[in-house]
């Protein structure tokens, strides 16, 4: 009984989320760790999210790297691997596909692992960096890096400063021209599908009061209540890879 009641509850949400997304113009999709979780990349607060007894906030920040850079990359290299046999899932082609139907569309992502881009979405904000890229802290230059299985720490081959990887980390400022466009899809968006995201890492959590307090209606797909989900109209609760294909399909 409870699990009928449940289920109901979820197909009611579904229809409400396709129904809002048909109806309204201007959309954005904001996703993390979840949306990825189902291709079998960890969330850094689910089970998997430690490595040797280390959390991510405590490798994922300068400071560590300044005083650990071969621990730091040791870090990154495993994840590197891990990566390349994972797939997209799905919930990232569901959004490849509502992108393709909308004339209005911005896909914002704090994930890292450029998954979005291999289902096919066109674009994707990637306000903490990603992966495969490395950037150098000597000259800055900024280049795309496929390499695992690093042996020593990688060099910069232009001026042979220490790489790092080319991601945003905690304490670090997201990268500005990426801000912009940030702020200009939540100023004109009306529909705000946030997916598998916590609500717990700024300045991301803060983007949905942002598409609030400009009147944008507020979607949440999670497998469980968060910090945002007060103040999202609908929340879809499920697993991305199982509840986007609902809420996308059929909506030509
Ligand atoms: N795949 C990646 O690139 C990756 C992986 C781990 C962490 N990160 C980084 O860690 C930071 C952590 O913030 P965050 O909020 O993105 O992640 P988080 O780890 O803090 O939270 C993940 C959220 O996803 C939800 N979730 C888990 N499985 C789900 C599923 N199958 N369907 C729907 N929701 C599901 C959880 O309930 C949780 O709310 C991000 O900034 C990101 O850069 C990236
Ligand atoms: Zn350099």
């Amino acid at each position: 009984m409870t699990s009928d009641l449940k289920s109901l509850n979820r197909t009611e949400a579904i229809l409400s989320a396709k129904e809002i997304i048909s109806t309204h113009r201007a959309i954005v999709v904001l996703t993390g760790a979840g949306i990825s979780a189902e291709s079998g990349v960890p969330t850094f607060r689910g089970k998997d999210g430690y490595w040797k007894n280390y959390k991510a906030e405590e490798l994922a920040t300068p400071a560590a790297f300044e005083s650990d850079p071969q621990l730091v990359w040791e870090w990154y290299d495993i994840r590197r691997r891990k990566l390349l046999n994972v797939k997209p899932n799905p919930a990232h082609y569901a959004i490849a596909e509502l992108e393709k139907k909308s004339d209005d569309f911005t896909l914002i992502t704090q994930n890292v692992d450029g998954l979005h881009l291999i289902a096919g979405s066109k674009t994707a904000l990637e306000i903490h960096g990603n992966i495969w890229r490395v950037r150098c802290t000597y000259c800055g230059i900024k280049e795309e890096n496929t390499q695992t299985h690093f042996e020593g720490l990688p060099r910069c081959t232009s001026c042979g400063g220490l790489l790092r990887p080319d991601i945003v980390w905690f304490g670090e400022a997201l990268p500005e021209e990426v801000l912009t466009e940030v702020y200009n899809s939540l100023n004109r968006c009306d529909v705000l599908i946030i997916v598998g995201t916590s609500g717990i890492v700024q300045p991301a959590a803060s983007f949905a009061y942002t598409a609030k307090n400009n009147g944008s209606k507020v979607i949440e797909v999670n497998i469980e209540e968060t910090y945002l989900s007060d103040i999202s109209d609908v929340k879809v609760l499920g697993k991305a890879g199982e509840v986007l294909p609902k809420i996308v399909g059929g909506m030509d």
